[in-house]
């Protein structure tokens, strides 16, 4: 059925349009870019010939296919030249009332049998799909950045959609070399609506002082693997576009933690917009800070905790002399959840840190408010000498690293429980669509559902965030014994 596409139009030639025009030609199709505006139509049109001009350059394409690919693909100012394609893809945008308006040209404009789909990141594609005489025939197809790059395809449907055409679209997808994983029409879809949560919560941390924006990225890319740092992703997705998404996610949701975090708006208004602004969280000029080599003066440590002995050794393989608590310098209490009350018990509270050590690489340093600065020092030094970053953070439950990564995983069981998407869905569009190593059900098999769903009731009594308790089939799961949540029937 996906034979039925030969011709396609792509209107908006930014950043997605240009790239999906791209797509669209190497697959085959003829495509006709649309712009408003002239300037980025030159731009559009200098993207697809230096992009394929790359290719070739690599021995990727010949010149034949070079020439063939840009053969198929024409640029034009106006909506009319698309009176024959079979479907339109719009990339325009994130405001409503642009796409509504331009559905209602396209409806006017193209044959009545033509697909009109709509790339948006998470507008409701119902509404849009209402301003048109063609209900059925709309859908979402939505690429994610940079196009030719990215595999996965989320396609859209919604509950005016033809029966078929999710599927006519899906294969049209995988015509294109993609993955497409078809849901249905809700704010944020698959991978904005658990990816965007999670760093909205980053930013929300950050303001609330639990760790600085550098430590935060360390944490997240060394220490969950991810390919990066919630800033520095925020950064690259546009802090606008994410605060735009945020605020759809939460007209839709009322959930607090969709709220965009105060300093987004902030950011945006003082016109800090990201990579494309030059700055955002992070400045593009700024040196990358070389974190300060404090060699420790403690001679004398003491570990606590579930695994203290494992850490002692290696300690005392590293020249450190292991001593009890109350003679220490250094008292580190291995813990993912506050360690004040152990630091109270002491004869010198200020001499302990919490540490949680997370994967090979990372080791989360917890200062309580009794925590002397020369101790924090001390802890991360040797703590770099044993080669871990240290990532210095307040003494709150699970720290950084799970706090952030929980609640992602409890928001994919969530959205599965409610029969928006399967699991192998989920967990696919987060690899394909985030370059995430892992999806968020692979990765809750692997940490263990039982340690999750405690963290996530440690969360929940430290910061009353009613997302942040178990989902109902986390907390069943645990109580019958199950240890792989992808052991269940879809
Ligand atoms: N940037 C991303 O990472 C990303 C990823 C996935 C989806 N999206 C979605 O893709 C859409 C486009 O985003 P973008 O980042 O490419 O935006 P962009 O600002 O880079 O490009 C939009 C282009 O549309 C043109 N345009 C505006 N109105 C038009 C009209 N009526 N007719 C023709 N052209 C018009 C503009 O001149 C501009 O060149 C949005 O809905 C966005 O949410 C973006």
């Amino acid at each position: 059925m996906a034979g039925t596409f030969e011709t396609v139009g792509v209107v908006g030639l930014g950043t997605m349009g240009a790239g999906i025009a791209e797509v669209f030609a190497r697959a085959g199709l003829t495509v006709i870019g649309v712009e408003a505006d002239p300037a980025a139509l030159e731009r559009g049109r200098g993207h697809l010939e230096g992009s394929t001009g790359r290719a070739l350059a690599r021995g990727k394409l010949t010149e034949a296919e070079r020439a063939e690919i840009l053969g198929r693909v024409s640029f034009t100012t106006s909506l009319e030249d698309l009176a024959d394609a079979d479907l339109v893809i719009e990339a325009i945008p994130e405001v409503m009332d642009y796409k509504r308006a331009l559905f209602t040209d396209l409806d006017r404009v193209c044959k009545p049998s033509a697909v009109l789909a709509t790339n948006t990141s998470s507008l409701s594609v119902t509404a849009i799909a209402a301003t048109t005489t063609r209900p059925g025939r709309v859908i979402g197809m939505h690429f994610f950045n940079p196009a030719p790059v990215m595999k996965l395809v989320e396609v859209v449907r919604t509950v005016t959609t033809d029966d078929g055409l999710a599927g006519e679209v899906a294969d049209l997808a995988r015509r294109l070399g993609k993955t497409p994983v078809t849901v249905g029409d809700r704010a944020g879809f698959v991978v904005n609506r658990l990816l965007l949560a999670y760093l909205n919560h980053a930013a929300a941390l950050l303001e609330n002082g639990l760790a600085g924006r550098d430590d935060i990225d360390a944490a997240m890319k060394l220490g969950a693997g991810f390919p990066m740092g919630p800033f520095a992703l925020l950064d690259l997705i546009g802090l606008d576009t994410s605060y735009e998404i945020c605020e759809v996610l939460f007209r839709e949701t009322r959930d607090r933690r969709h709220a965009p975090a105060p300093i987004l708006r902030e950011l945006v208004t003082a016109g800090r917009l990201g990579r494309k602004s030059g700055e955002g969280f992070h400045c593009a000029e700024e040196p990358q800070s070389p974190s300060p080599h404090e060699k420790p003066s403690a001679a004398s440590v003491a570990v606590l905790g579930e695994g203290a002995e494992e850490f002692s050794a290696r300690l005392s393989g590293a020249g450190f002399k292991i001593v009890d608590p109350e003679g220490a310098e250094l008292v580190l209490a291995l813990s993912h959840t506050p360690v004040v009350e152990r630091a109270v018990r002491l004869p010198h509270p200020d001499r302990l840190v919490g540490l949680h050590l997370v994967g090979d690489q990372v080791a989360e340093v917890a200062s309580t408010v009794l925590t002397s600065p020369d101790t924090a020092r001390v802890a991360h030094g040797l703590l770099r000498i044993l080669g871990r970053t240290p990532v210095p953070c307040k003494d709150r439950a699970e720290f950084v690293v799970d706090a952030l990564l929980y609640p992602y995983l409890n928001d994919a069981v969530r959205m599965y429980e409610s029969g928006y998407a399967s699991i192998e869905d989920i967990d696919t569009a987060m690899k394909l669509g985030c370059g995430y190593p892992a999806g968020p059900f692979e990765t809750l098999d692997r940490l263990g559902l039982e340690t999750v769903r405690d963290g996530l009731r440690a969360l929940y009594a430290e910061y009353r965030e009613p997302s942040f308790a178990p989902a109902p089939l986390l907390d069943q799961l645990v109580t019958a014994g199950v240890r792989s949540i992808r052991d269940l029937t879809p």
